[in-house]
């Protein structure tokens, strides 16, 4: 029988990022007590990472912006495989949580007029992005977590959770880990909220830290739920590329939008390059440097540089000039802001200003940047309702990153900061909801025995296999197989190198004890990237087209029927079974819309 230490709540949120804590306040409004359980810190999340923008149309900025041009740009930059309804909520809500964000104490950028200011980003028609500096989304931490500590809510910070626990069908709690002591922890709920952010560490380069390992996608997949579009993986365009060790870290898309221009080692501004311009957006970008200069100075109606197309047709437009041969001296490109002056940088983007004079001793107001794309983001998840967040499985629901079905198959920046909170508090609505009419479910003991024994396998295994060396074999093979451009032999060739990872795994080996032992939390971890990674790449093979993310080489056009389609993910036993289901029907008055522009 295994011991352990309880914890009970009305609602159980697993990630303090900003889908968490936004859901947090709302369960307490509620009056649901709650359980916030991070992996890591709290205050420490992958939202700190969104650094440019929370994007809701305030149309501060002289701009005609409104809710409907605002959907119309997350459905077009997610090359229409978004729930269509998902992005009418969130398009509709999102100014309304972040005016509500100003009155939780956020201390927004203004213009002259006062208002919220607002940037431009890639795929936005207007300047959209309400932002505090290059730090907004830890502006955005800050503030909901001192509103959430002022309701008052249980936080348990360095606690892994590996699974979730059912009474019969719904779900009632989850099992794991303290990772300082060891020691195993159950946390009842009559509902669990999961935002456990991405899982970006399955790749080598990535703007991820280490707790992004997909945790919450795996509990809810072995749970029973549905999962969605998994081999949706966003590359953003700018992750650091020099020095080595800070290779993949964010470089903020603020610095396209407040005039950064990107260049190859010839000094030619690449974007302008036709070939790199998708049909859907022919017209509406610049075409000649003096264009995109004009529109920076007249702030209104002239049309934008192509650096802020959205962020799939960038990466990809920076990997082919690298590719032949166009590259700067470390395999990047350059990325100049130097034309817009010192005083404005170090204003307007203070943490690059530091990041790089810190890590990569370049001061930016004097020289470029250099540039590679990083794996930042996963716009697939567990499938959840558009209204509730709710998941296939009873009292279990979703919001931010670990959701599906808002950013189809690409994200436009700025669009996860308003993600989380117009679904964060949806989720901690529907959740208490849920909470205030079913009573704590019935813990049953088999599956924690199961789940400890499994925790427990590394240290009595008698294997000889090494989580740091499986975790590195990983990594590698997703970048070189799963990367911008895909193969079906590169794909294959990296899911066969995933399965023999998967045996090998089950001879991994840890020394010393449970307390606080960074090479069995590894053990555990790998577990979970390589049973997600499995699933992306079978995803990725699955979708014969490329669209958005998924650039296939060898299926190089969009196809008619595939854009109909997303890739629903279930367990079935030791099988993972894909369905390619049809989208939702986008409704006429939505539809018309686009008619009507
Ligand atoms: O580039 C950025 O500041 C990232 C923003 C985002 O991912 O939404």
């Amino acid at each position: 029988m295994t011991s352990y230490e309880t914890f009970e709540s009305d609602v159980l949120i697993v990630g303090a990022g900003g889908a968490g804590l936004r859901a947090t306040i709302a369960a307490r409004e509620a009056g649901c007590s709650v359980n916030l359980v991070c992996k890591s810190l709290l205050g420490k999340a992958h939202t700190v990472m969104a650094e440019g923008g929370v994007a809701a149309a305030l149309g501060n900025m002289g701009e005609p912006d409104n809710w409907k041009v605002h959907f119309m740009d997350t459905m077009k930059g997610g090359q229409f495989l978004n729930n269509p309804h998902t992005v009418e909520i969130f398009a509709k809500e999102a100014p309304e949580r972040v005016i509500e964000l100003e009155q939780y104490g956020a201390v927004f950028d203004r213009t002259p007029e006062g208002l919220i200011s607002q940037r431009p980003f890639g795929g936005h028609t207007y300047r959209r992005l309400n932002h505090v500096g290059d730090r907004t989304g830890l502006e955005l931490i800050r503030t909901m977590q001192d509103k959430a500590v002022s309701y008052g809510m249980d936080v348990h910070m360095e606690i892994t959770l590996t699974r979730l626990l059912k009474d019969g069908d719904r779900v009632c709690g989850a099992f794991g880990y303290s990772r300082e002591t060891g020691r195993f922890v159950v946390f009842k709920a009559k509902s669990v909220v999961l935002a456990t952010g991405g899982w970006g560490r399955m790749y080598k380069v990535t703007s991820n830290s280490w707790e992004s390992t997909g945790d919450g996608l795996m509990m809810a997949y072995e749970a029973g739920a549905e999962l969605m579009d998994l081999e949706m993986v966003q590359f953003h365009p700018t992750g650091m590329v020099w020095p080595p060790g800070v290779r993949g870290l964010l470089i903020t898309e603020g610095v396209r939008g407040e005039g950064g221009v990107l260049k190859n080692k010839d000094g030619d501004r690449f974007m302008f390059n036709p070939e790199y311009m998708p049909g859907n957006y022919k017209g509406q970008f610049a075409e000649t440097h003096e264009e995109g200069a004009r529109w920076l100075d007249d702030k209104v109606n002239n049309r934008r540089p192509p650096e802020l197309l959205p962020r799939d047709v960038v990466a990809r437009a920076i990997y082919k000039e690298v590719l032949a041969g166009r590259g700067s001296e470390h395999g990047g490109v350059y990325l100049d802001v130097t034309h817009r002056g010192e005083a404005f940088i170090k204003r307007k983007l203070p943490s690059m200003y530091e990041q790089f004079h810190a890590l990569g001793d370049v001061d930016i107001t004097k020289q470029p940047m250099e540039v590679y794309p990083t794996i930042h983001y996963t716009m697939g998840g567990i499938k959840a309702d558009p209204e509730t967040c709710a998941t296939t499985i009873p009292g279990l629901y979703t919001a931010g990153e670990s959701a599906a079905g808002l950013h189809g198959a690409n994200r436009l920046g700025g669009n996860s900061l308003s993600d989380i909170l117009v679904f964060g508090r949806r989720a901690g609505d529907a959740a208490a909801a849920y909470s205030q009419t079913v009573s704590q479910g019935e813990i049953d003991p088999g599956p924690i025995d199961e789940e400890a024994a499994l925790l427990l396998s590394p240290f009595e295994s008698g294997g000889d296999e090494n989580p740091y060396t499986l975790t590195a074999e990983l990594q590698d093979a997703m970048q070189k197989g799963a990367m911008i451009a895909r193969t079906e032999s590169g794909l294959t060739e990296c899911l066969a190198t995933i399965l023999s990872l998967q045996t090998r795994a089950q001879s991994l080996c840890i020394q010393g004890s449970r307390l606080f032992n960074p090479g069995w939390h590894g053990a555990r971890d790998i577990r979970f990237m390589l049973k997600t990674s499995e699933i992306i790449v079978r995803c990725a093979l699955e979708r014969k087209e490329s669209r958005g993310a998924q650039w296939r080489l060898d299926y190089p056009e969009k196809d008619a029927v595939w854009g109909k389609k997303n890739l629903v993910t279930t367990k079935d036993g030791d099988h993972v079974r894909i369905e390619a289901r049809d989208l939702p029907v986008m409704p006429a008055e939505l539809a018309g819309l686009f008619e009507e522009k």
